[in-house]
C-alpha cells in the first residue's frame, strides 16, 4: 500500500528548525514561535518551501522536548497555541508548509497519564503504558522504571529512563501482562494518538515527522504489527486529512511506506551507510579521496527497489541527533556535499545552520539530555552583534552558548560573500526547483559508483528530462567511461567535465549537472 502523495511534497525542500536555538524574539535566551515567524522570509529566500519543527509541546525537557507532558499544549517558552497557529498561518501565507514532530512512542514521566497509571487502583490509564505484574519482573529487553509507584510492577521505557513506553500492544503476547494490539488499552492509546494528530491538523499544521515510528508495537520483529497500526492511522488520514504529509524516522522504507507514510528518513544509525558519506574516518566527500560510496549505493538501491523505485527516501544534511556536517568537511567539500544532497530523490532536509556551515561545538556540558548532541544544537548565527544576533539576553542566559570562535560563520557574512556556502546552497536549491528530473519524485539510476573509487555519477530523470550528476570530491582528476555525450551544463563547481577517447574526465573537487539524451 503506497499512500497517495500530497502534491506539495513532490518539490518540497525542508528546513529543520530546532526551536530552542533558531531565533529568540522576546529576549529570554531561548528561541520561540515569534522568532521563527520573523525569520520565515530568510528560509523562503534561501529557497526552502517547507519546515519541520522539533517538538514544541509542554515538557520538563529532559530530552529537549521528546519527553512530552501534554500533547495538546505548546511549551510556554515558545509561546501559546495561538502563537503556533500564527506560525502556521504565516508559513502558509508564504506558500510554504510545516510539519510538527509527533512523538507517539513515549511520554515524560510527568504526563498525567503516567501519574494515573502509577496508581495501585485500576483506572482509565492503567494500560496506557507497558507494566509488568510485579516489581520483581522486568519487561524483557526494554529497560524499565521501577520502585516509585504504588502500583506493583515495572514500566517499560522507550528511550531515556524517564520516557515510559506508551502501550500499543505486543505482536504476539506471551506473558499475562502483555496486551495484544487489539486489547482495549492499546486501542485507546492509538485512538488518543489520532486525536492528537487531528487536533494539530485542524489548527493548521501540514503533517508530521514521526519520532521512532517503527517501534510502537513490541516484540514485533518484522514490523508487521507496527505496519498494521500505521495503516489504521493512514485510513484515518485518508478520510479526514488526505493532504497531510507523513515522514517517518524509521529507516526501512519498505515497511514505513507499507504503513502509509509518504517518505522515510535515511538514518545515521542502522544499516544505511549514510555515515560513509560525511561522518566517518574517511568520508566520501573529503578531498583526501579515501572514502567509499559503493556500500551506501548498494543499500540505497535495495531500499529504492523496495520503495517501488520512487523517491521516497529523505537524506538529511544533519539533524539534532548527529554531528554537524562541517565537523569533518570544510570549504569546497561542504559545497560538494550539498551538490549531492540537493540532487538526490526524496525530499531534502536541511538542518538549520548547515547552509552557512555552522560548526559542531565541542566540549559543551549536556543541555536537556543532549549529551554529545548538544554541540549540534547551538544558537543560529545571524550576524556580528552580541550572541551572533540570536538573542538580546545576557550571554549567561542563553539556552546553549554560541560558537565562541571569532571566525564563526554567520548569515550576514555569508550573504556578503558571493563565494560562500550559503550562496552555493541557494543556487543548488533554485536549480533543483526548476528541474523536475532533480526533484523528489524523479527517478535515479546509478551510473558509476565503484568501491573506493571516484567519481560518483548518477542519472536523474522525469518524463523526457535527463540530468547526469557527476561528483568528484577527491583532490585528484579522475575519469570514467560513459556512453552518452553530455549536452549543456546546468550546474558546475570546480570546472566542467571533458570527453577524451570515450572517457569523461572529471576535474578534482568538482561537481556538475549535465543535460543528456540517453
Ligand atoms: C528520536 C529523536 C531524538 C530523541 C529520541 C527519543 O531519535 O530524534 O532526539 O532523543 O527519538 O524521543
Ligand atoms: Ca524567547
Amino acid at each position: 500500500m503506497n499512500a497517495k502523495q500530497p502534491a506539495w511534497l513532490a518539490d518540497a525542500i525542508f528546513y529543520q528548525i530546532y526551536p530552542q536555538s533558531f531565533y529568540d524574539a522576546n529576549g529570554d535566551g531561548i528561541g520561540d514561535f515569534q522568532g521563527i515567524i520573523e525569520k520565515l522570509d530568510y528560509v523562503k529566500d534561501l529557497g526552502c518551501n517547507a519546515l519541520w519543527l522539533n517538538p514544541c509541546f509542554a515538557s520538563p525537557f529532559g530530552d529537549a522536548g521528546y519527553d512530552i507532558s501534554d500533547y495538546y499544549t505548546t511549551a510556554e517558552r515558545y509561546g501559546t497555541n495561538d502563537d503556533l497557529k500564527r506560525l502556521f498561518d504565516e508559513t502558509h501565507r508564504r506558500g510554504m508548509h510545516i510539519l510538527l514532530d509527533l512523538v507517539p512512542g513515549h511520554t515524560s514521566i510527568e504526563h498525567k497519564w503516567f501519574r494515573e497509571s502509577m496508581k495501585a487502583e485500576k483506572n482509565e490509564y492503567t494500560h496506557r503504558y507497558i507494566w509488568t505484574d510485579s516489581i520483581w519482573e522486568e519487561p524483557e529487553g526494554m529497560g524499565c522504571i521501577r520502585g516509585f509507584s504504588d502500583r506493583d510492577g515495572s514500566c517499560a521505557v522507550n528511550f531515556f529512563s524517564h520516557q515510559p513506553a506508551l502501550n500499543y500492544g505486543f505482536y504476539k503476547p506471551d506473558k499475562p501482562w502483555q496486551q495484544s494490539t487489539d486489547d482495549e488499552g492499546p486501542r485507546a492509546t492509538l485512538e488518543e494518538l489520532k486525536n492528537i494528530m487531528r487536533f494539530w491538523l485542524k489548527i493548521g499544521c501540514d503533517g508530521f515527522r514521526v519520532d521512532m515510528a517503527g517501534s510502537l508495537v513490541k516484540h514485533d520483529e518484522d514490523g508487521k504489527g507496527t505496519i498494521k497500526l500505521w495503516q489504521n492511522v493512514r485510513a484515518f488520514l485518508d478520510a479526514e486529512f488526505p493532504s497531510a504529509a507523513m515522514v517517518s524516522e524509521w529507516g526501512e522504507p519498505d515497511k514505513s511506506l507499507q504503513g502509509g507514510f509518504h517518505m522515510d528518513f535515511l538514518l545515521h544509525f542502522g544499516p544505511s551507510h549514510y555515515n560513509d558519506l560525511f561522518r566517518c574516518e574517511e568520508p566520501y566527500f573529503s578531498a583526501r579521496g579515501k572514502g567509499d560510496i559503493s556500500e551506501f549505493v548498494a543499500k540505497y538501491i535495495e531500499n529504492y527497489e523496495k520503495a517501488g523505485r520512487r523517491g521516497l527516501i529523505c537524506i538529511p544534511s544533519g539533524n539534532h541527533d548527529m554531528d554537524r556536517l562541517s565537523r569533518l568537511l570544510h570549504g569546497t567539500e561542504l559545497k560538494l556535499a550539498f551538490a549531492f544532497l540537493l540532487s538526490m530523490p526524496g525530499a531534502p532536509f536541511l538542518y538549520y545552520g548547515d547552509e552557512i556551515g555552522m560548526r559542531y561545538v565541542s566540549g559543551l556540558t549536556s543541555v536537556e539530555g543532549g549529551y554529545g548532541r548538544t554541540g549540534s544544537r547551538t544558537p543560529m548565527q545571524w550576524d556580528d552583534t552580541a550572541n551572533a544576533g540570536f538573542s538580546r539576553a545576557p550571554e549567561e542566559k542563553l539556552y546553549i552558548r554560541t560558537d565562541a570562535e571569532p571566525d564563526r560563520p554567520t548569515v550576514k557574512s555569508q550573504i556578503a560573500d558571493s563565494n560562500s556556502l550559503y550562496h552555493e546552497v541557494k543556487r543548488l536549491i533554485a536549480i533543483r526547483r526548476s528541474h523536475k528530473a532533480l526533484q523528489n519524485m524523479g527517478e535515479i539510476e546509478f551510473v558509476y559508483a565503484r568501491k573506493n573509487t571516484y567519481p560518483f555519477a548518477y542519472l536523474r530523470s522525469a518524463e523526457d528530462e535527463h540530468i547526469l550528476v557527476v561528483l568528484n570530491p577527491s583532490g585528484e582528476e579522475v575519469s570514467f567511461r560513459y556512453k552518452y555525450t553530455p549536452k549543456e551544463a546546468i550546474y558546475t563547481l570546480g570546472g566542467e567535465i571533458s570527453r577524451e577517447q570515450g572517457m569523461l574526465v572529471v576535474p578534482p573537487q568538482s561537481a556538475g549537472y549535465y543535460a543528456v539524451n540517453p
